[in-house]
């Protein structure tokens, strides 16, 4: 029986072609129930996106899940040789919690896991797939791919304590330089520069091991062989080596990677050597897998775009004043169009001589733009960023909208520690970490604005929230409390168009830090 490919739709044209790349390149297809012991995911909790899990009890009586992920089952399941080489796929369907769902999901994802006695050539050969993968779907297409070995060396050098690492990696993948230095505040200063250097190192296989062997240390050899392997290889030239790549350092080890297609605002391949996860699960072998997220890919424009786009850059800025002098400080960097200034309703201004379209946004939905790639950069608070963590890079600290996340009460407030503290705010994530890590148990009051109202009508004790001049706190009688953090304007830039735009958006980060440098 032969299928005529115009019945399928493009999402199932793109997995069978997925499976016949991995059939040919000697991997096994793996077919699995959907169904799995809970207890495997409550072992391995924090290995999951979200440890959220659709539970039900089967007939025996045991609590089982539906798969929020296949590879933990994967490992469960294997043998453990570490002599041989096991080289599975799969495409099935996990069930996760997923930003913005406001539910569960199911997402149809398809990987492949090479476990056992895996060398430098069997590595080079997954990631090598993993680009012919990408290059399935688009020949517009980029493997970006870091080394967590040399990066945890690094910062191992910087003498920080283990419980500041999540924070300083998680830093490193937002390529926020800035905050990195921030973190490092106490160690040596050419120790944090050469760490500076090594997570900014970015560029073509053979460009990026020049930089790197100037920074790596001698056990590092294993790396540089996969490298020699990769750029010999028919997809080198898709290969970029780009050090803020960073998976979960609890299960990730060695060579880790993320693939981007043109056209999708977010990652649609991830994976790396996971022989961490495997010694957590008491296994010996090394492995070595990637996944690739469907429906992401589904959501590809079926018309590729001529060019037209890719050369004009979507700039998102936050309405109202501090938009106002961030766009100058665009206008001074190279980008300008006159017509922003021009007072109208109109939202969207457009400059295509100097390849710039510009944005008026609610300041609190820029990130959202951003990161679901309607905007390719924007300007943001670090309070907004701070309270709904968006998956986005952020390239520099303006300087700008300067301000401070605070607790202000009433001016006679008395902290009783033996009663719950009702905290008012609209920065409910914020206020929630803060208190987490004090130990203070609260009731969260979530509004929407006017927030000093909350203490004065009794409905909270205190609140959290921006202070700038301290007029509003003065005028209603309220007073800071404690401060939480600084906050001020950040450039965030999403991280798909990064990658296709990034002459125009390094051009803007290098316009605007000329303006912003000398000022701190
Ligand atoms: C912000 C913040 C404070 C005020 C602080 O409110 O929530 O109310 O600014 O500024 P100040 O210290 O200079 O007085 P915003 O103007 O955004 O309005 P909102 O109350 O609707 O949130």
């Amino acid at each position: 029986m032969t299928i005529n490919d115009s019945v399928l739709q493009s999402g199932e044209k793109i997995l069978f072609a997925l499976r016949e790349l991995y059939l040919q390149q000697g991997y096994t297809p793996y077919r699995m129930s959907k169904f799995e012991e809970y207890d495997l995911y409550a072992r391995n909790k924090d290995f999951l996106v979200s440890d959220q899990v659709i539970t039900f009890t089967d007939v025996n009586g045991r609590l089982m899940a539906l798969k929020p992920d296949v590879t933990l089952s994967i490992i469960k399941n294997s043998k453990d040789q570490p002599g041989e080489l096991q080289k599975l796929f799969y495409n099935e369907n996990v069930y996760r919690v997923s930003k913005g769902a406001n539910g569960f999901r199911e997402i149809m994802q398809t990987g492949l896991e090479c476990i056992g006695r895996v060398d430098t050539e069997n590595i080079g050969d997954v990631i090598a797939i993993a680009v012919k993968s990408l290059c399935t779907v688009s020949q517009d297409c980029v493997l970006e791919l870091s080394n967590l070995s040399m990066l945890e060396e690094a910062a191992g050098r910087l003498g920080l304590p283990e419980e500041a690492k999540p924070a300083l990696y998680k830093a490193v993948s937002e390529k926020n330089l800035h905050g990195v230095r921030e973190l490092c505040a106490g160690a040596e200063h050419e120790t944090v520069e050469k760490f500076c250097r090594l997570v900014s190192v970015r560029g073509g296989i053979a460009e990026a091991r020049e930089e790197l062997r100037t920074l790596a240390d001698d056990g590092a050899e294993d790396f540089f062989s996969v490298l020699s392997l990769l750029e010999r290889s028919e997809v080198a030239d898709r290969i970029l080596i780009d050090f803020s790549v960073v998976n979960d350092t609890n299960y990730y080890n060695g060579i880790v990677f993320k693939g981007f297609i043109k056209g999708l605002p977010n990652a649609v391949l991830t994976g790396g050597q996971y022989d961490r996860l495997m010694r957590r699960m008491q296994r010996k072998s090394g492995a070595i897998g990637f996944a690739v997220y469907l429906d992401a890919l589904g959501r590809l424009p079926d018309a590729p775009d001529s060019g037209g786009e890719t050369r004009i850059l979507n700039v998102a800025l936050p309405k109202g004043r501090l938009g106002e002098q961030v766009y100058a400080m665009f206008e001074k960097a190279g980008f300008p169009c006159p017509s922003i200034r021009e007072n109208s309703r109109k939202l969207i201004f457009e400059n295509a001589g100097c390849g710039v379209r510009y944005f008026w946004v609610k300041p609190s939905d820029v990130a959202i733009y951003v990161e679901r790639g309607a905007a390719d950069i924007g300007v943001a608070g670090k309070d907004i960023l701070l309270e709904y963590e968006p998956e986005v890079y952020e390239l520099l600290d303006l300087d700008v909208g300067k301000c401070c996340m605070a607790v202000a009460a009433k001016k006679d407030f008395r902290d009783d520690a033996g009663q719950t503290l009702r905290v008012a705010t609209k920065f409910s994530n914020i206020a929630g970490k803060y208190y987490r890590s004090k130990g203070r148990d609260i009731d969260i009051i979530h509004l929407n604005g006017s927030i000093e109202l909350a203490p004065i009508l009794g409905l909270s004790d205190v609140i959290v929230d921006i202070v700038e001049t301290g007029t509003t706190l003065r005028e209603n009688n309220l007073a800071v409390v404690e401060k939480i953090m600084p906050i001020s304007a950040r450039l965030i830039c999403n991280k798909a168009a990064y990658k296709f735009k990034t002459e125009a958006i390094d051009s803007i980060v290098r316009g605007i830090s000329a303006q912003t440098e000398g000022k701190k």
